[in-house]
């Protein structure tokens, strides 16, 4: 994700400061990165730059050919645009009257780009950041009421998210925050002020510091902060003394990056649902590049994946069919490249990854490509091989993912191919309007009812904790279940080495079922109303086998205590959106088994984050 770091003084040049507090977040993924600095009353220098840090670096001799001693800095993780130089941060204005750096996404941004455009103000990159910043310059300018009149201008124009640093013309030494739903922090040393997106930026310079809440902007000087809300009023509040060390600030306080990124899953899931639901309740998919018509048109649809995305794969294909009442395969990367698929014109083939670089998808995704079906990339990360490869990108907004255990991209994944599958049943006439606007309704409350389950994590913790020395645990589950299950397996044995198995309930008597003896873990989820008791009755088999029971289920289902020994419920959504839920306990228990067990929960042996060979 994207990170920010301020800073300002009378006496130490700012550059090598913001690069070394720009390098202390690069663990959290960047593609590219940038500084502006100025020196007293001169004209601010901005230099921006596509990769690694190190680039920054050697282009500004290390920060000592860019000097100053008040500047802002950037690592960007693309959202709105390519990796490139000039879609690094910060951004300006023409005149240089307003530069600015921004975490977050801008979801009216191409609204208020025509605002702009029709004043006059052109576009020198495709990012949302850069509306901002003209749209700042624009209400300093038209108003004239000052920078923290124009950035809470701004504020009430803006719907999204972002943290902003912003620095004025007019007020050499002086940096203007604004944030909302992103978060940001204001540091104080002697005779200094910093800004930062994460406590690891400035951990270095000084421990002390402000949390700026939502809706709230900040002024900046030399050893001072001013604080103020929406109406421009001064607020007053107290410095807080961060405790951490530096590792866990990187963790944001988290014991392990998979548990940081298992509570991102709201935002991530939310992220990309704004990504292209409209305010009205619709869906509007331009931003992937395909068009209704193409969307009425397709005969087939193909998901091919490796690994939790080929799992997205697997529940989309229960919703897909359900809703759209079109043929939907799934097919592993590995296996498709290899068995002359047969393919062509009028086929969608979706390649759905998280990193974009993964070699198995790439390969299918050529080969499809060769056979004249479109590709849909559903992708991560901006600028990856895929996606720049696929004939359509639709973009998770999940942020980096730094454990190898994918939690919160997976959970975007299942997001974006549920609303796929709503705008295709839409627009295919399979589902009409009301139904649309319900079922959009009901996936903007996802994310608080993650939030639910996540926060109810001790009690999956206690249950985890009985089972630290399992040998194999079987999961069970029927339809979408089944699917969801495949991903809690996959959860427990990368990560806490546990043998387990994901298998349709119905199977178990076909073979699986010999394996049961006194003892073992059976976690069946049962979301689906309508196949609920056919999978609790699997379930019984199993117990009279000596199975020790886990059960997740909707909220009304109580009479499932009487059956089994633990059990987790889901609040009621409907059941098409369940997986969202369900595999949020199944996470936990594969995080808590490991860290029961005393595991690098992080990097599992043998694991790489990015699967880039055969
Ligand atoms: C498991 C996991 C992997 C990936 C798989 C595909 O937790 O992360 O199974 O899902 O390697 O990776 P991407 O999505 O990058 O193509």
């Amino acid at each position: 994700m994207c990170g920010i770091v301020g800073f300002t003084n009378r006496k130490i040049q700012a550059a090598p400061v913001l690069l070394e507090g720009l390098s202390r977040l690069e663990y959290r993924g960047y593609d590219s990165a940038g500084i502006a600095v100025r020196d007293q009353d001169k004209d601010t220098v901005v230099v921006r730059a596509k990769g690694r840090l190190k680039i920054l670096e050697e282009k500004t001799n290390s920060g000592l050919s860019v000097p100053g001693t008040c500047g802002i800095g950037h690592t960007r993780w693309a959202t709105h645009g390519e990796p490139s130089e000039t879609n690094a941060h910060p951004h300006v204005t023409e005149d240089m009257n307003v530069v600015g750096v921004h975490n977050g996404i801008i979801e009216n941004f191409s609204e208020l780009k025509d605002k702009l455009e029709k004043n006059g103000y052109t576009f020198y990159s495709q990012t949302d950041t850069e509306v901002a910043v003209k749209l700042v310059d624009y209400y300093y300018k038209k108003y004239q009421g000052g920078p923290i009149d124009a950035l809470a201008k701004t504020m009430v124009r803006v719907r999204g998210s972002y943290a902003l640093a912003i620095m004025f013309k007019d007020y050499p030494g002086e940096i203007y925050v604004a944030r909302k739903d992103s978060p940001m922090i204001v540091g104080l040393g002697e005779d200094e002020a910093y800004v930062a997106s994460d406590v690891p930026a400035i951990l270095k310079y000084t421990r002390t510091v402000y949390y700026v809440e939502n809706l709230e902007m900040a002024r900046l000087e030399p050893g001072k902060a001013t604080f103020y809300d929406l109406n421009g009023d001064e607020v007053k509040k107290d410095t807080v003394q961060i405790e951490w060390d530096a590792e866990s600030a990187e963790k944001g306080g988290f014991e392990h990056f998979m548990m940081k990124e298992i509570h991102e899953q709201p935002v991530a899931i939310r992220d990309t649902m704004n990504s292209v639901l409209t305010p009205d309740g619709h869906i509007d998919l331009s931003s992937t590049g395909l068009t209704e018509e193409q969307i009425r048109n397709f005969k087939n649809v193909t998901i091919v994946a490796c690994g939790s995305a080929w799992h997205v794969g697997m529940a989309s294909q229960y919703v897909f069919e359900d809703l759209v009442r079109m043929p939907v395969r799934v097919e592993l990367a590995s296996e498709f490249r290899y068995r002359n698929p047969i393919l062509g014109e009028g086929d969608l083939v979706i390649i759905i990854s998280q990193s974009g670089e993964t070699a198995d998808s790439l390969a299918a995704l050529r080969e499809a490509k060769d056979l004249g079906a479109t590709t849909l990339g559903i992708v991560n990360v901006v600028g990856s091989s895929i996606a720049r490869e696929a004939d359509h990108v639709f973009y998770t907004l999940a942020g980096p993912e730094i454990a190898v255990a994918t939690t919160k991209a997976y959970s975007a994944q299942l997001i974006a191919m549920d609303i796929l599958a709503m705008e295709f049943a839409y627009l295919r006439g399979k589902m009409d309007e009301k139904k649309l606007l319900c079922m959009t309704a009901e996936m903007r409350t996802l994310p608080d009812k993650i939030q639910q389950l996540i926060e109810d994590k001790e009690r999956i913790q206690w249950f985890a904790s009985k089972f630290a020395n399992a040998q194999d645990v079987f999961f069970i589950g029927r339809g979408l279940d089944y699917a969801i299950c495949l991903e809690g397996s996959l959860k427990m044995k990368e990560i806490s080495y546990i043998h387990s198995e994901a298998y349709a309930a119905g199977e178990l008597k076909h073979g699986t079922i010999s394996l049961i003896e006194d003892g073992i873990l059976v976690i069946g989820v049962m979301t689906q109303n309508d196949l609920y008791e056919k999978t609790l009755s699997n379930m019984v088999e199993v117990k009279s086998r000596g199975a020790y029971l886990a059960g997740i289920t909707n909220y009304g289902h109580y009479e499932i205590e009487d059956t089994v020994n633990f059990n987790v419920y889901i609040p009621k959504t409907d059941p098409h959106f369940s997986a969202t839920l369900a595999v949020i306990p199944l996470q936990l228990t594969g995080y808590y088994l490991a860290v029961a067990r005393g595991l690098d929960v992080d990097k599992p042996r043998n694991l790489a984050k990015s699967v880039t060979v055969e």
